[in-house]
């Protein structure tokens, strides 16, 4: 069993694979972390308040304790993990321990995305009942351990057991404090068409916090944040990772406090977040999941990609190979008609590519972004076969067919908007802000989710459609529901969330084998919550190689390549105006699900041969980059070289990518160390993209050990190149 408590009933050891979280409930009741790092015995630590006493102490006791769930009003200081104000107007909440219990496998979490268990033998769960015993809040903490990873999934659950209404004002998934101080801070930034650049910063002294407000998790930050210790590396050191499986506004935070120690807290962003809870009711958090890895960043990594390619993404495409697919959105942009989307998908299909997917531009009166979201129906005049026409002559050239949608948004000039003025988020009295000259529907409310379903529902009834893109073009301004109370109006973000958790899992499962990729102006929605509906996501509206390098080295902090759509361009390419080769646009995105996002029909016959191997070796290798443990080796925020690596789970098979950006004179060829091979195994070149100075040519083999200790020297000539080696064991 994951969980042991000990004998007093006052210790709870969660362990698993190398890591253990363990809690205690102090003689007081309150709820005490005392370790979460490396594994300890069970049963082996003791409670000692003296460790957090300091000699000369102005601070109140509770300032310094190790609480799991610090409260307001009680000399903390910090976030309140619960915040919540009571009839009388003050928010002073002390949380006492009523009882635990420990049930084997996980629950899932109302309304909301989660991680999952097949078997209850994978993960135990304890549920920890506190209450405040002024106003009778009661709070559910609720920790799922996984045997094999030590990965903890942690979230509560507030139920208001008192008479009076009280207003969350502060809910938290994680609030976990670490002895170790002077840590460093990771997680991911950006921006659009530069998402999830890698951040490492001191986490100083004070308080370290992103966050968005955005009614996405955006493009800004990624709803993720580690401490690691200062000289921990890709491959070594500690590192303790909180992911918040969550697509809404969101806060992460590092506080070290006056004595030194840090506290890593994931949540609902207080800015935005406020809900009313009545006599009587309940509310779910989402679910911070926590990993703590002793091998560095690439350990944490590679238990997150596990978990979320196998216990959070769902649905009959989890565990399937992607199809190779092109998509006409960077090719055509909305210049199409059905004689030119027929001839990209007839070249498309004699280079081997296997689903084509419309994009932006079917469907209304609907010919650049300014009118029709919200008219599902499809434009005649574009599309005079219809989407089943169209389709039945996708499929007749042997590719499965694929749409795009925004079923999130409006725009003013459409007929839904026309019928419906107060479907959208908006403040009443007050301009209701365009951007992209859309507005958001009010997804909070039960009719608007209902339009959504019925009107995807029926486009997907009416032809062939094996794939849908679900894009979403921009963030919340004026969030407000027309169809909530005044005292309730600040519920309107978090409700829209459950609104479209509902409407995905509805139409996820009427759908069950179509294949979703969600997207959001690229990557302003990669998040777990929404790769638990859809197993990938678009990761960026940059499509340049050479950037492609940074943003799929930053997501793999968290996410697997599995998730990842990554497709090769037209050059010059269209966000940053550089000519990148067809191989290194190729050889970049065959780490991911692999697409063509170009006019097909443009392409020469060279080009087109080019193209056609790539696909030939994609299919070769996309099950090994989907399943396969991914090692982030060199990286692009370092200097002109990156290196990633996938191995087999039996090992016996490997991919090294490598690539250079600019090159420099005079230097030495490079020499990459490989990772997670067999040591006493004897590895030989499958096949080399650029075979030369590997030392390996003509079938000779290495063992793993001298791969992994030694180095593969390989030199790579040029700018913008790369090389792709395959590698088998004997
Ligand atoms: C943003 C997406 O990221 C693009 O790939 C494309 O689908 C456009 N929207 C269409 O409007």
């Amino acid at each position: 069993m994951p969980v042991y408590i000990s004998g007093d009933q006052r210790t709870a050891y969660l362990s698993g694979g190398c890591v253990s979280y363990v809690l205690h409930r102090d003689e007081a009741g309150r709820l005490l972390n005392l370790h979460w790092g490396e594994r300890v015995p069970d049963g082996s630590l003791a409670w000692n308040p003296d460790d957090y006493r300091t000699w000369v102490s102005f601070d109140l006791p509770v300032s310094l304790l190790p609480l799991e769930l610090p409260c307001c009003g009680d000399g903390w200081y910090g976030l309140p993990a619960v915040g919540a104000v009571n009839g009388n107007g003050d928010d002073v909440t002390d949380l006492r321990v009523r009882s635990w219990s420990v049930s084997a496998g996980k629950p899932s979490l109302p309304g909301l995305p989660s991680v999952y268990v097949e078997d209850d033998g994978e993960a135990d769960t304890l549920s920890v009942l506190l209450e405040d015993a002024v106003t009778g809040l009661r709070v559910t903490a609720q920790y799922t351990v996984f045997s094999s990873s030590g990965a903890v999934c942690r979230s509560v659950v507030l139920e208001n057991c008192g008479s009076q209404a009280l207003r969350v004002t502060s809910l938290l998934s994680a609030s976990v404090p670490l002895w170790d101080g002077g840590l460093d801070v990771v997680h991911l930034k950006g921006a659009w068409a530069r998402e999830r650049v890698v951040v490492r910063t001191p986490a100083g002294e004070g308080e370290y916090r992103i966050s968005s407000a955005r009614g996405a998790s955006g493009h800004e930050h990624n709803p993720f944040m580690a401490l690691c210790d200062r000289k921990a590396d890709e491959l070594s050191g500690r590192v303790w990772g909180a992911s918040f499986v969550y697509s809404g506004s969101f806060l992460a935070s590092c506080r070290t406090d006056n004595a030194g120690h840090s506290r890593l807290s994931v949540g609902m962003n207080p800015e935005v977040f406020e809900w009313r809870l009545e006599s009587g009711e309940s509310l779910q958090s989402p679910e911070t999941v926590l990993v703590f890895s002793p091998d560095g960043l690439n350990g944490m990594s590679q238990v997150y990609h596990r978990l979320y390619r196998t216990r959070l993404a769902r649905g009959s495409w989890r565990d399937r190979s992607r199809p190779v697919l092109i998509n006409n959105w960077e090719g055509t942009y909305f210049d199409f008609n059905e004689e030119r989307l027929v001839s990209i998908a007839e070249k498309a299909r004699e280079i081997g590519v296997e689903l084509f997917v419309l994009d932006d531009g079917w469907f209304g009166k609907r010919n650049s972004d300014n009118c029709s979201l919200g008219d599902w129906v499809v434009n005649p005049e574009k599309l005079p076969s219809g989407l089943s026409g169209l389709s039945e002559k996708i499929h007749g050239l042997g590719l499965k067919f694929g749409l795009w949608f925004e079923p999130e948004m409006v725009s003013p000039d459409s007929d839904l908007y026309r019928a419906h003025p107060d479907w959208c988020l908006h403040a009443e009295g007050r301009a209701r802000t365009e951007a992209r000259n859309q507005l958001i529907l009010d997804v909070s409310r039960r009719e608007v989710q209902d339009y959504i379903i019925s009107a995807v529902s029926a486009v997907l009834s009416s032809a062939r459609i094996e794939y849908v893109k679900w894009d979403m073009n921009r963030n919340m301004t004026e969030a407000f529901s027309a169809a909530l109370p005044a005292e309730k109006k600040k519920e309107t973000q978090h409700r829209y969330m459950l609104g479209l958790y509902r409407v995905l899992e509805e139409v996820t499962s009427a759908f069950p084998d179509v294949l979703f990729e969600s997207c959001s102006g690229g990557g302003g929605r990669f998040d777990p919550g929404m790769l638990h509906y859809m197993p990938q996501t678009w990761t960026s509206d940059d499509t340049d190689a050479v950037e492609r390098l940074k943003l799929q080295y930053g997501t793999s902090v968290v996410y697997p390549a599995s998730a990842m759509g990554a497709h090769v361009s037209a050059v010059p390419n269209h966000q940053t105006g550089r000519s990148v080769s067809l191989r290194m646009r190729g050889e970049v995105a065959l780490s991911g699900n692999f697409g063509f996002e170009l006019d097909m029909a443009a392409l020469s016959e060279e080009e087109l041969k080019e193209a056609a191997d790539l696909v030939r070796r994609v299919k070769e290798i996309r099950d090994l980059t989907r399943t396969g443990t991914f090692w982030r080796l060199l990286s692009p925020f370092e200097g002109p070289y990156t290196a990633w690596e996938f191995v087999s789970e039996d090992r016996k098979e490997a991919l090294l990518c490598v690539y250079r950006t600019l090159s420099v004179p005079n230097m030495p060829p490079l020499r990459v160390r490989l990772r997670g091979l067999d040591g006493g195994a004897v590895y030989r070149i499958v096949e080399d993209s650029a075979a030369e100075g590997s030392g390996m040519e003509n079938g000779a083999g290495l063992s793993g050990a001298a791969m992994m200790n030694h180095g593969l020297t390989m030199f790579l000539r040029g700018d913008f190149s790369s090389r792709v080696i395959r590698l088998k064991a004997d």
